[in-house]
């Protein structure tokens, strides 16, 4: 393989992270799977599906398990892997050497053809090289969406936090992807915010702390409602109004809209969250109507204690959809098919993710079932996908807005960036921007703790072990990046590729930091198909590991130049890696810290 246009100038290091592998590197798998294939006469493409990576490194880089091929050829696997070996025919310039191992066949891979592939891509990092398995594909996704008049909480800082990291890496793959924030600005809880506006607005300050005071509004009505059935009454009657275009119900609304929009920004600021669409569920009050029509037609609309509902326990759920309540109003439910209706005639999407806490199940499982009754194309209809997360618990439990037991996002950030502030300023109290590097290393943190694990897992908040700059934490992976620029500062220019001396990278060190970069791109790829971030949180976590086992392990700057340029570029590649993956989980790099 041979590596065209391959540019000689000296230059400096650039200063925008672009890593990808763009498809351009060799497939390793694809290799070994062709040889397999011409061994014994079976198709490449399944062939290569069979291949893992061992679990121990000692055992190879890639593996071919025989278990699967046992029945069709009646024997056991040990012996189809050593008839294998017998006929394969290694191909050298990929394969070191081949081993039989039980039933599975060990493949070691060319070092020397590693290392020139992922420092060949390092160097060729550029536009024309991004990845571009997304091309032509459009993907929309549904994420935050907090609720007017409710305090934006650290239960919806998962939403932002996961979908924007799914946002961020759809995107780099080269997909068409649209945000959508479906802010939470209708319903009946707005019926109660107004009933308990018009009894008791002047006791409250909105202006000065919209979500603070509408929040207490709204304890407050809500515990009249349990006592009083009149007021309750009153409250599905305004949502009712509202519905209909009332205008005082409309005026007051909208105020609560604007006012805690304003309050959300403040948290997204923060975040560095942007969206293409805030078409929130108020959006859909016009365009419910057709649903309700469409579905009138298809006959499934029954009628049940006054409300018209959709029976699913043939498609084995046993909850009935709600389409319309007894007294008229519209659901949750109708205002996400009017959406799946629209989305589908205006993003002609293939896939609609929708990012929520897990608790939402069932409301998806219901929606997506009726919504095959839309007639909207099949193609739709599979392209719609519930991405569910675990609960954020505090160490008094589950939190609700009703019972007024929450922690507020925004504060929770402030927060974030004080400890960090008080850390850096323990450590390095001499460092410039201490600011800015207290809020990216604060929030950085924040973020870092909600993608780290598999998204359903629930995670139980703790300030000790999100901000240890040891652990398996943000900060962590930031300080090894600041690490990397140190020493790339320290060794002045980057060297050009073309005077770097390969076999310097050949010790153990080096090549476990060459096969993660030769990972980084199946890695998104593995965070897309499974709509699963933390994939790419643990893979930094291991990078950064590798890279500081590196530099304890190997002396960086030395007397060396032949040495010390291939390791500076193996840093450099490190650099840009670890930048471009916290990025796309949205977390900022410090450059010192
Ligand atoms: N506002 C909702 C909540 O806070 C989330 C909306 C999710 N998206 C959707 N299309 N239903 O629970």
């Amino acid at each position: 393989m041979s590596h065209k246009s391959k540019k000689s100038k000296m230059r400096q290091m650039r200063p925008v992270p672009l890593v990808s592998n763009g498809g351009n590197m060799i497939n390793f798998k694809e290799e070994i799977a062709k040889m397999i294939g011409k061994a014994i006469n079976l198709d490449t493409n399944e062939l290569e599906t069979f291949i893992e990576k061992p679990k121990d490194i000692k055992n190879g880089d890639y593996a071919f398990p025989c278990f699967r091929l046992a029945k069709e050829l009646k024997k056991a696997p040990p012996q189809i892997a050593n008839e294998i070996k017998e006929k394969i025919e290694v191909n050298e310039e990929f394969i070191g050497k081949v081993e039989v191992l039980g039933g599975y066949l060990n493949f070691y891979v060319n070092q020397k053809l590693l290392v020139e592939e992922v420092l060949c891509n390092i160097e060729q990092n550029e536009e024309s090289t991004k990845p571009k398995i997304g091309e032509g594909k459009n993907i929309i996704i549904d994420y935050s969406a907090p609720n007017i008049a409710k305090p934006f909480h650290i239960g919806h800082l998962r939403s932002t936090v996961i979908g924007g990291a799914l946002y961020n890496i759809y995107k780099y793959l080269g997909y068409n992807i649209t945000g959508i924030n479906y802010l939470g600005d209708y319903g009946t809880q707005f019926g109660k915010l107004i009933e308990g506006y018009k009894l008791w607005g002047d006791e409250y300050d909105i202006e000065k702390e919209p979500i603070n005071e509408l929040t207490k509004i709204y304890i407050r009505i809500n515990q009249e409602c349990k006592e009083n059935e009149s007021i309750l009454n009153a409250c599905r009657d305004n949502f009712k109004k509202l519905e209909e275009g009332d205008v005082y119900c409309r005026q007051i609304w909208e105020k609560f809209k604007n006012l805690s929009l304003k309050e959300f920004q403040k948290v997204y600021d923060l975040l560095g969250s942007k969206f293409d669409s805030w078409n929130g569920e108020s959006f859909y009050s016009d365009k419910m109507g057709e649903v309700l029509e469409i579905l009138e037609k298809s006959g499934k609309l029954i009628e049940s204690q006054g409300a018209k509902i959709i029976d699913l326990e043939e498609q084995g759920i046993n909850t009935p959809c709600i389409i319309e309540k007894s007294n008229g109003s519209s659901t949750y439910a109708t205002r996400d098919l009017a959406a799946i209706l629209y989305r589908s005639r205006t993003y002609n999407f293939d896939k609609a993710l929708y990012v929520t806490s897990y608790e939402q199940v069932l409301h998806f499982k219901q929606v997506f079932e009726v919504a095959k009754l839309l007639g909207i194309e099949e193609k739709y209809i599979k392209g719609l996908k519930h991405i569910p997360f675990g609960m954020v618990l505090l160490p008094t439990g589950k939190m609700s807005t009703r019972e007024g037991n929450i922690i507020k996002l925004e504060e929770l950030l402030n927060e974030a960036i004080k400890r960090a502030g008080d850390i850096i300023e323990k450590k390095n109290p001499m460092l410039e921007n201490k600011e800015e590097v207290a809020k990216k290393v604060g929030i950085g943190a924040v973020i870092f703790n909600d993608l780290a694990n598999s998204r359903v897992k629930d995670e139980i908040f703790d300030w000790n072990q999100i901000l240890n700059f040891q652990g398996e934490t943000g900060p962590y992976i930031q300080y090894t990046y600041v690490r990397t620029k140190s020493v790339l500062e320290k060794a002045g220019n980057l060297p050009n590729i073309d005077e770097i001396n390969k076999e310097k990278l050949l010790d153990e060190y080096a090549i476990a930091i060459l096969k993660l970069i030769y990972e980084f791109e199946d890695i998104l790829i593995q965070v897309t198909n499974k709509e699963e971030p933390s994939i790419l949180a643990r893979y930094l976590i291991d990078l950064a590991k590798a890279y500081s086992s590196f530099y304890n392990e190997n002396k960086i700057i030395t007397d060396d130049k032949e040495l010390q340029n291939a390791r500076v570029y193996l840093t450099y590649g490190v650099s840009e890696i670890l930048k471009t993956g916290a990025n796309l989980l949205g977390i900022e790099m410090p450059e010192k810290m």
